[in-house]
């Protein structure tokens, strides 16, 4: 049994999940794969950082991440802090000699995240970042379809990440909305998540050209507040690919799309096979396969199962339901792991880097509305 000391930067809604991630994974597999004790927590907000302080157990809490990430006792830098902050609060953990887990995306730059990639090598620590739809076992299921050759030679991936949960233009700017804190608006904070699964089963995405729309250009400052202030990035992002296996798609995302709750969804067609899926579904993935019978050809409904990878860690039977906190607690098991038994991981630096290099390619082909190779 080892210790796994966390440091906590911010401590809002991905802080929380997080730490409940980890708390849910000792109950699931036990501590043979570390024991996470809630060390530090920072949050510039004080209040907020004495309410995780309270409810989550920390020992101790600091209003300067500063401190956390040079602390001795601390062995893993758990950052959920608006995306601007990761580069800063990750570079200096990374120089301390600590492991780092960051949520999604890695930064808000290809340099920055590039630096951070290379800083993390260097230093030969842990290197995680939390783009938990890569732990999805349907995911898991659909890339093995897809690499396994099941569906034949892969022409097509289809992908959207909608949410309406910016549909109303009386909700006040948050930092989301500004470029310094967030880096871009649907893309990065959603878009990010689509192209994570589309690189997890499809590979690299080679040249994207893209356009971007912004809904509702101002929002209120504050809830009741009649100033206003400028909504500096994207609403809604779409792009066409091509990927280096000689497929081509469509990829979108927006945080406007009205009725849409959770709707990461996907289609890919292959010359032998297609498999749908959505988010909002989790626990059924639509498979087609041509090679049956010309009678009975058409979709079904694969319910995940225990065959799925991770479903089992949940689940004795198939067709029970998981949801978006247990891709959090098997991505807190897949860290571990890493931590304390040196298991390969998907989701480094180097992938988030790669993410963020694609992500970069699309802003550059939005603002100049041409075909952009991702370097
Ligand atoms: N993986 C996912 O499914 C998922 C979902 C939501 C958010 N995210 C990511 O998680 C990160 C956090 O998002 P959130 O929705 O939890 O945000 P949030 O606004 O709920 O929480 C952010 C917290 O960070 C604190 N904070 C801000 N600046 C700070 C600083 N300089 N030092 C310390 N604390 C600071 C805030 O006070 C707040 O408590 C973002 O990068 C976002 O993209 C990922």
């Amino acid at each position: 049994m080892k210790e796994i000391r966390i440091g906590l930067v911010g401590a809002g809604w991905m802080g929380k999940a997080h730490s409940s991630a980890m708390l849910d994974e000792q109950m699931l597999f036990g501590p043979d794969f570390g024991v996470p004790v809630f060390e530090m927590v920072a949050d510039a907000n004080e209040e907020s950082a004495k309410i995780a302080q309270h409810k989550i157990g920390f020992k101790r809490m600091t209003t300067d991440w500063h401190t956390l990430v040079s602390d001795p006792d601390i062995d893993l830098v758990d950052i959920a802090t608006p995306n601007a902050f990761h580069y800063e609060v990750a570079k200096a953990a990374l120089e301390n000699g600590k492991n780092v887990y960051c949520e999604k995306p890695l930064s808000i730059s290809e340099a920055e995240s590039k630096e951070l990639a290379a800083l993390a090598a260097k230093k030969n620590v842990i290197n995680y970042v939390g783009f938990n739809n890569t732990m999805n076992p349907a995911n898991a299921y659909v890339r093995d379809l897809v690499q396994s050759g099941k569906l034949g030679k892969i022409m097509r991936f289809v992908g959207r990440y909608d949410q309406d949960q910016l549909l109303d233009e009386n909700l006040p700017i948050t930092w989301r909305h500004i470029n310094k804190l967030a880096g871009c608006g649907a893309l990065g904070d959603l878009g990010s998540h689509l192209l994570s699964v589309s690189q997890f089963i499809m590979g690299d995405i080679s040249a994207v050209n893209a356009m971007k729309e912004t809904i509702f250009p101002k929002r209120p400052k504050g809830r009741d507040s009649k100033e206003m202030a400028d909504v500096e990035n994207e609403d809604i992002i779409s792009l066409m690919t091509r990927y280096a296996n000689g497929a081509i798609g469509t990829i979108s995302a927006s945080r406007v799309a009205t009725g849409r709750k959770n709707y990461l969804a996907y289609e890919i067609q292959g010359t032998k096979g297609s498999v749908v899926y959505d988010l909002e579904t989790m626990g059924e993935v639509q498979v087609y396969f041509q090679s049956d019978d010309e009678a009975d050809r058409g979709f079904r409904r694969v319910f995940l199962n225990p065959k799925h990878k991770g479903y089992s860690a949940f689940q004795p039977a198939g067709g029970i339901s998981i949801a978006y906190n247990d891709m959090k607690i098997l991505e807190a098991h897949e860290l571990f792991s890493a931590l304390t038994q040196g298991t390969p991981y998907a989701c480094n630096f180097e992938f988030g880097y790669k993410i963020d290099r694609t992500i970069a390619a699309i802003l550059k082909s939005a603002d100049n509305g041409v075909w952009t190779p991702v370097e």
